[in-house]
């Protein structure tokens, strides 16, 4: 079996219910933060963790994701005639290559673990990266990369995790920690979704994965688990009986729940803070929008 980790899949094909009536008609993984679509990070954050091949689980409604990756020939000349070169950069750095990226298509929404089972063809039997775009990362070293490089100590499979407030937890897969090393945490068990009193830790999943084949296989057979899903950490948790493979990683990042109107909010604050060309008017306009906030309280 290969052990560089060089596949990975972007589930896509949800609902986006949260986002509603946004997500009627605009894939969800198109908001942007800014003006980069969620997707854009997902992918740059792949690609400088050293993936070659994007295999995306999508479903219908996300054309325009398809476009997205694809060449705007019309646009494209437009910008050269004008010599916006800048812009003609930032453009070509959202085309993918002829063949780097594949489409799978999961025709109902039956869970983040069937929709993983979609792209298993493309995966074969190596390890592969499994990245929720709802999940956008600021870090140094992208989350992925942090993981690849622990998964080269480790091997088995590896959970990207942080701690999340007990009043919060039961919104997440939680793991059942063995051995608590400090980044890494080898794991016993994992419950998605528990009861707060069933809750085995405050250690959250989030949506950064590097799995084995093993778990492909494991979700052949996966029946529903919580929410009436085919849930992906129900089949990851299985490796742990069969193998005792499993780890959590606490990343160095701050995450934002993008799949959320909350986090979203936030992460389209932080990143225009952090941007050069916008920080300063903005920053200004926060300041005076809380300080009218708060006099008229
Ligand atoms: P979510 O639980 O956030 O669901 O899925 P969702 O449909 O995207 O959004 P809401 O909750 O209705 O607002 C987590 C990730 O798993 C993918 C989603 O696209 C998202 O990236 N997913 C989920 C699938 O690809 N297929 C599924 O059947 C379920």
């Amino acid at each position: 079996m290969k052990n560089k980790v060089t596949k990975a899949i972007f589930p896509v094909a949800g609902l986006g219910t949260r986002f509603l009536p946004a997500t009627k008609s605009i894939p969800k993984e198109i908001l942007c933060l800014v003006d980069r679509p969620l997707i854009q990070y997902a992918i740059d954050e792949a690609r400088e963790a050293g993936i070659e091949e994007y295999i995306f689980v999508t479903s219908r409604g996300k054309g325009a994701l398809e476009d997205y990756f694809d060449a705007a020939p019309q646009l494209e000349q437009s910008l050269k005639a004008k010599k916006k070169f800048d812009l003609l950069k930032v453009l070509n750095h959202s085309t993918m290559d002829s063949g780097e990226i594949a489409y799978v298509r999961q025709r109902e929404a039956l869970g983040l673990g069937h929709a993983v089972l979609c792209a298993e063809r493309l995966i074969g039997d190596e390890p592969f990266a499994v990245i929720l775009t709802d999940d956008v990362i600021a870090a140094d070293k992208p989350c992925l990369k942090q993981m690849i490089e622990a998964h080269e100590q480790t091997g088995g499979n590896i959970v990207a995790a942080m701690e999340v407030p007990p009043s919060k937890a039961s919104a997440y897969g939680l793991l059942d920690i063995k051995e608590d090393m400090g980044a890494l945490v080898s794991v016993k068990g994992m419950v998605e979704k528990p009861e707060p009193e069933d809750a085995p830790s405050n250690l959250a999943v989030i949506g950064r994965y590097i799995l084995t084949p093993g778990v492909m296989k494991n979700l052949r057979t996966q029946a529903a688990g919580a929410g009436g899903e085919i849930q992906l950490t129900d089949a990851i948790a299985k490796e742990i009986e069969k193998y005792d493979n499993v780890f959590g990683f606490r990343f160095d990042g701050q995450r934002y729940d993008c799949g959320s109107k909350a986090g979203f909010l936030q992460a389209t604050v932080a990143f225009a803070l952090a941007r050069g060309d916008l920080s300063e008017e903005f920053m200004e306009f926060l300041i005076k929008m809380v300080d009218t906030r708060r006099a008229a309280q």
